[in-house]
Parts: structure tokens; C-alpha cells; sequence
């Protein structure tokens, strides 16, 4: 029996070529592990265990196990007749990982296990089901933060894309694979954001996911609001003026408010950068000093105060003139003022001779950029001869104006003036020569820049 079990073990170490320790015990081979390195969750593929040299008449066992945990086969198979092991199985995520194969021999302790080379196997799951999580406000002011995360309701090894505006975002300003964060948000991040999840499974198939659109609104705040007022005549002698207040910054809806002092006059909220307000006043008085105040966050913007007080023109208007000449002292250009004595909003009307001018015609051009007068600027020649006056009214009500007095000029009443002037100073520098030098020279810049108050 014994010496029959020895040539057993014998036979087996020569026929079969297993090998067996010196004491004469079976020494199992090492098994190898064939399977794919990829695959589709919930698929079902094979795993091959192979033992090289499979000792005959011995059952081997074979177990596929997760590396690291041999407690939980995910598999076993029993060779009887020294084929492979082969294991079927449907594939999980916790698959996932180095997988090996123990080959045993069958009701024989006594022979030790051997285990197979690791083998190491992706798992792909098909991304789905992708949106994007705020982690932050997703309606905030400038220089705030944004920070949005792409989730999946499904999937692994994942790579994400995002667009802003269906354009993709350069990948070096995204800050991890699935978050995409602004750290100072400006009003140019407003838009609408998606993300894009990718996976392969055997760089053949390609799954995708896009997740629907999330906005993002970046909200300016308000700049200092710019006021000014126009005033109106309602009715006889009621008067009103129109506060407009004008921001060149900040997202609507902004509350303006309206301020006498400290005193609040009206408060809006409206959906533009701009509003008025209806104040009724009484002229020649003083109405208080008016702010206009913006908000569309936690922070006002001021602008500067204005003292609202109306005075109707009044007193006499003057008209003074100016001109420019040639080196051959013939005078070219004329620049007439026309100022009344007092008045906050005065409006201007030019006349030659007696026919009222427009803003620009072919000899002259009206500027009335300047506050509280107009000039007249004439180019000295043929049509520009005549009488000039000019005619002074409340831009409210222009039942109340007031005339300069008229002046006649022409090229030749022009140029007697320089004549006259040289002489003048002439007379002076003769009088006063041994005088500082200082009334030379302004008598010269007199002689060149001529100036002479309208008093005919
Ligand atoms: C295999 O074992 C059976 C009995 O289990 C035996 O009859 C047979 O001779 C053995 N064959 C070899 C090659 O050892
Ligand atoms: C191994 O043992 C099991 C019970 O533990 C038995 O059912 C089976 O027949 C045995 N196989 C061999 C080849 O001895
Ligand atoms: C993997 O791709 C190859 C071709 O690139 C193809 O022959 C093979 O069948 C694919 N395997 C699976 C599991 O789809
Ligand atoms: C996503 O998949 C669709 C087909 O399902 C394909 O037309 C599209 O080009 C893919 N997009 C990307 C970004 O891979
Ligand atoms: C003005 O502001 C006050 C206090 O903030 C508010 O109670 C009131 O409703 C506002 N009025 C308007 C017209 O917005
Ligand atoms: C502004 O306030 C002052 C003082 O409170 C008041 O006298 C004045 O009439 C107010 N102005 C307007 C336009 O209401
Ligand atoms: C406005 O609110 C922000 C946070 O929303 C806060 O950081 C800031 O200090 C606030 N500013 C003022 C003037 O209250
Ligand atoms: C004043 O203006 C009104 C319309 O604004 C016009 O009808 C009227 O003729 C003007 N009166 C004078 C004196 O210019």
C-alpha cells in the first residue's frame, strides 16, 4: 500500500512533471490568471485560471479572489479532469481592483495553495444622469466667489468638461476635474454653465453625459449716481423741477432715493440705471441741497449735493465782444458774449438784424456750452454786417425776456477799433513811459487781443 502510494507520487512526478518536495509531498504550480483588463459593469466575461502542470487524478480547485481579501471568493471552480478553471462572472464595481487566482488540491490540506500572478482589472460604469451642484451663491456681486460642482447619478473614471455660453472653458482655469470655481467673479462670468462627463470602456466607446444648464448672474454695484434738474411751468406761476438721477453702473433692480438734507423727499425702485423725480419749488428761494442716493445691495452710492434754487433772469442783459485779428491788423473773427445779470437757467436767442440765428449758419456758429451765457462766434465779411443783439429767457418760460441792447458792426467799424485802441495806448506809453514796463507789454497784448464793452 505504502510502496504503491510512492509510485503513485512518483509516477506523478515523472509522468506528469508536478512537482514534489524532497519529503516526496505534491508541490502545486503556480496558476495563471487570463482575463480581460477593462470591463463594462454588469457584463458577464470570463477569467481563466491555469495550472501548468495539472497533476493527474488529483481534483484542483480553483478560486478567483479580490487581492488582499482571500476571505471572499468571488469565485470557485473544480477541475477534474485537469481543464482550466473558468469563471463566469457578472461584473461589479467592487470588482474593481487586482484580482488572483488560489489553485488547491481537492480534500488534501496537505498541499500547499498556490496563487497566480496579480491581474488587474478597470471596471467602467457608463457615465449618466450629470448636473451641476452650486457650492456657493449663484446670484452674486462682483468679486464674489463662484463655485459649481458637476455630480453624476452614475458613472466612474470620469473626465469633465465645461462650458460657459455652449463654449468650452480653457481646462487650465478649472481648478479640479469636476468643480469649476471663479475665486473674483466679474459681471463678464454672468452666463450660463454646463458640464460634460466622458468615459471609454476599450477606447473604442465612449459614453457622455451633459448636464443641463445652470445660470450664473454676477450682479455690478452701483456707481455714484450723477443728479441734475430741469424745471417747468405748470400753470401760471406754479413751477416744478425733474431730479433725474443717472448711474453709468449697476444691475437693476436699483432703489433711488431722493434726499432735501437728511430729509427723505421719494424713494424708487426701478428696473434701468436711471429715474426722476417730480419736485414741485418756488422760484427766487432757497430749496435746500438735494442727493440722489443708488442701492442695489447692501451698499448706497452717493452723488454730490446740489442747492436747488430757481432764479428767473433778470436785469439788464449785456453784450460784449471780442475778436481776432491778422498780422496786417484786419480784424477776421468776432466772439460776442451775451450774459444777463441774474438768472439760474437762462436760455439765448441771437439776432442779426433782427432775424433770429439757429445753432450754426454760414458765417457763424453758437456755443452755448458755457453756464450762464452764450457767445456768438461771427467770421467777419460781407453777410456778417449788420445788427446784433441777443435775447435772454427762462428756459421754463419764455414769456419772460429780456433784450441786450443792439450793435451795428461791420468790417470797417471793426477796424477803426484797433486804430483807435493803438492810439490810446499809445498815448498812454508816451504819457507814462518811465512807468514799469509791465503797462508796455499789457498794452501790447491789448493791441493784439481787443476788447470792448457793446455800450453804444
Ligand atoms: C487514478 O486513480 C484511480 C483510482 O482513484 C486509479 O484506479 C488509477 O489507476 C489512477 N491512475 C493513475 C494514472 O494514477
Ligand atoms: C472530497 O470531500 C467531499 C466532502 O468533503 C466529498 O463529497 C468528495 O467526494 C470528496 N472528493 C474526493 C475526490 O475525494
Ligand atoms: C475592444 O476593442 C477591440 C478593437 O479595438 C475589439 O476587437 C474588441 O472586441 C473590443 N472588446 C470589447 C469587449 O468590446
Ligand atoms: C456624446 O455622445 C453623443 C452620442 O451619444 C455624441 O453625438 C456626442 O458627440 C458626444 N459628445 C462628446 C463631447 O463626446
Ligand atoms: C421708501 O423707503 C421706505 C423705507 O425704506 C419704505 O418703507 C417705502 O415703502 C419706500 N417707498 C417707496 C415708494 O419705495
Ligand atoms: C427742503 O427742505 C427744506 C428744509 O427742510 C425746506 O425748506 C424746503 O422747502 C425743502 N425743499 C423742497 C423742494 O421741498
Ligand atoms: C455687504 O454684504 C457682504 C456679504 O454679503 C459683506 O461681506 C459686506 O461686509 C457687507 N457690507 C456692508 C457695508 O454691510
Ligand atoms: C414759448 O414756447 C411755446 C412752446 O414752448 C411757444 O408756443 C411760444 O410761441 C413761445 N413764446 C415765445 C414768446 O417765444
Amino acid at each position: 500500500m505504502f510502496v504503491s502510494l510512492l509510485v503513485v507520487v512518483l509516477g506523478l512526478r515523472c509522468g506528469g512533471g508536478s512537482d514534489s518536495g524532497a519529503s516526496g509531498e505534491l508541490l502545486l504550480d503556480r496558476p495563471k490568471l487570463y482575463g480581460p483588463s477593462e470591463a463594462l459593469v454588469t457584463e458577464v466575461v470570463s477569467f481563466f485560471c491555469k495550472l501548468p502542470n495539472h497533476p493527474q487524478n488529483e481534483s484542483i480547485e480553483f478560486h478567483l479572489f479580490k487581492a488582499g481579501d482571500r476571505t471572499k471568493k468571488l469565485a470557485e471552480y473544480t477541475s477534474l479532469r485537469g481543464e482550466d478553471g473558468v469563471f463566469p462572472k457578472m461584473i461589479k464595481l467592487s470588482y474593481e481592483g487586482y484580482l488572483a487566482c488560489v489553485a488547491s488540491v481537492q480534500n488534501n490540506s496537505a498541499v500547499t495553495p498556490t496563487v497566480s500572478q496579480m491581474h488587474y482589472l478597470k471596471v467602467i460604469e457608463p457615465v449618466k444622469g450629470a448636473r451641476i451642484i452650486p457650492l456657493g451663491p449663484v446670484e452674486l456681486f462682483e468679486g464674489g466667489e463662484v463655485e459649481l460642482q458637476c455630480r453624476l447619478s452614475a458613472g466612474n473614471h470620469a473626465s469633465f468638461m465645461w462650458l460657459r455660453d455652449g463654449h468650452i472653458i480653457n481646462p487650465s482655469l478649472i481648478r479640479a476635474d469636476d468643480i469649476f470655481a471663479i475665486s473674483r467673479a466679474t459681471s463678464e462670468d454672468s452666463a450660463s454653465y454646463t458640464c460634460v462627463a466622458t468615459n471609454t470602456f476599450n477606447g473604442t466607446n465612449v459614453f457622455n453625459t451633459s448636464s443641463p444648464e445652470l445660470h450664473v448672474t454676477v450682479k455690478a454695484r452701483v456707481s455714484n449716481p450723477d443728479i441734475s434738474f430741469t424745471v417747468f411751468k405748470e400753470s401760471y406761476q406754479s413751477y416744478f423741477c425733474v431730479v433725474s438721477c443717472q448711474l453709468t453702473r449697476g444691475t437693476p433692480p436699483i432703489k433711488f432715493s431722493l434726499f432735501n438734507g437728511t430729509d427723505l423727499v421719494s424713494n424708487v425702485t426701478v428696473q434701468e440705471r436711471r429715474t426722476t423725480f417730480k419736485v414741485p419749488v418756488v422760484l427766487d428761494q432757497h430749496l435746500g441741497l438735494f442727493q440722489c442716493q443708488a442701492s442695489n445691495s447692501n451698499q448706497t452710492a452717493n452723488s454730490r449735493w446740489i442747492p436747488l434754487e430757481i432764479v428767473p433772469v433778470g436785469g439788464p442783459v449785456t453784450m460784449h465782444f471780442e475778436y481776432d485779428m491778422e498780422d496786417n491788423y484786419e480784424v477776421i473773427y468776432l466772439r460776442l458774449y451775451c450774459k444777463p445779470e441774474r438768472g439760474s437757467h437762462p436760455s439765448f436767442q441771437w439776432y442779426h438784424n433782427k432775424k433770429p440765428l439757429h445753432d450754426r449758419g454760414s458765417f457763424y456758429y453758437v456755443f452755448n456750452q458755457l453756464p450762464g451765457q452764450s457767445i456768438l462766434l461771427v467770421s467777419v465779411g460781407e453777410v456778417s454786417a449788420g445788427t446784433y443783439h441777443c435775447e435772454v429767457s427762462d428756459s421754463f418760460d419764455n414769456s419772460t425776456a429780456i433784450n441786450s441792447k443792439r450793435r451795428y458792426l461791420d468790417r470797417k467799424v471793426l477796424n477803426r477799433i484797433p486804430v483807435l485802441v493803438s492810439a490810446v495806448v499809445f498815448g498812454c506809453f508816451s504819457v507814462i513811459v518811465l512807468l514799469v514796463s509791465a503797462c508796455c507789454a499789457a498794452g501790447v497784448i491789448f493791441r493784439r487781443r481787443g476788447y470792448v464793452e457793446a455800450t453804444l
